[in-house]
């Protein structure tokens, strides 16, 4: 069951000054009136619910709730003022419309770009190593840049799944209609293992998966080779020399 949460224009904000305040003055008073209209979608439109909220100064006067009908006072002055809107018989009937005249019909027009927005995750393997803990490092998966924000992220080592030792950021909204996600690792990786993630989202119709082994350590075993060879070489030099001098002695 998907729920999205519209809330419509606010309808004014109404700031009074005093007189346009120089450099320092204090203001004279600040009278804010706010508007807010919310829609409410269960199940698509299936179940829908209009929601119209006046505030002054911050504070909720009154409301009006199409699951309810008429308006609502919160405040002893809200009150007046709700007993004011429902004597407007046709008022009333208009707000009741609402579900249908404004959140149904919004609804329409912005499914394409918001309930059906599909963006897939970019998913990427990568070491970090910490500065505090000298050793092999973690692996880090991460999921970024997709939306919806449902989406699950598994490790496997060697196709078998890790289900603990696993860590998750909570999935982060970049403030773009993206989200992200990383899931970290906690154990060492180890040489000679593959390891992978795997992440679904509904923009994908297969989970997607990347892999990630230890590469070989080229400078270092190229090092251990010479050094090795090195060493054999001195000990058969050493070897050849004392047969020689021993056959030559006896
Ligand atoms: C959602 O709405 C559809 C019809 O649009 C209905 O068939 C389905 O049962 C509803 N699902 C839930 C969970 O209410």
């Amino acid at each position: 069951m998907e729920r999205v949460r519209g809330a419509g224009a606010v309808l004014a904000v109404l700031v009074v000054l005093g007189a346009p305040p120089a450099a320092g003055e204090e203001l004279s008073g600040v009278f804010q009136w706010m508007g807010k209209q919310e829609c409410h979608f269960i199940n698509g439109t299936e179940q829908v619910r209009f929601l119209e909220r006046h505030f002054y100064n911050r504070e909720q006067l009154l409301h009006f709730d199409s699951d309810v009908g008429v308006y609502v006072g919160d405040t002893p002055f809200g009150e007046i003022q709700a007993r004011d809107y429902n004597s407007h018989r046709e008022y009333l009937k208009y707000k009741r419309g609402q579900v249908d005249t404004y959140c149904r019909y919004n609804y329409k027009l912005g499914t394409p770009f918001s309930v059906e927005r599909r963006v897939p995750p970019s998913v990427s393997i990568s070491l970090v190593l910490s500065s505090s803990q000298p050793g092999p490092g973690r692996l880090l998966c991460s999921g970024m840049d997709f939306y919806p924000a449902p989406v699950q992220v598994r490790w496997f080592q060697d196709g078998q799944e890790l289900p603990e030792h696993v860590v998750a950021t909570d999935v982060v909204p970049n403030g773009d209609w993206t989200y992200q996600v990383l899931v970290l690792l906690e154990i060492p990786p180890r040489r000679g293992v593959t390891y992978s993630c795997q992440v679904e989202h509904v923009s994908l119709e297969h989970p997607l998966s990347r892999h990630w082994e230890m590469p070989p350590d080229t400078v270092r075993s190229k090092i251990l080779v010479g050094v090795g060879g090195f060493v054999l070489g001195l000990v058969f030099l050493a070897l050849g020399l004392g047969f020689y001098l021993w056959e030559k002695s006896s």
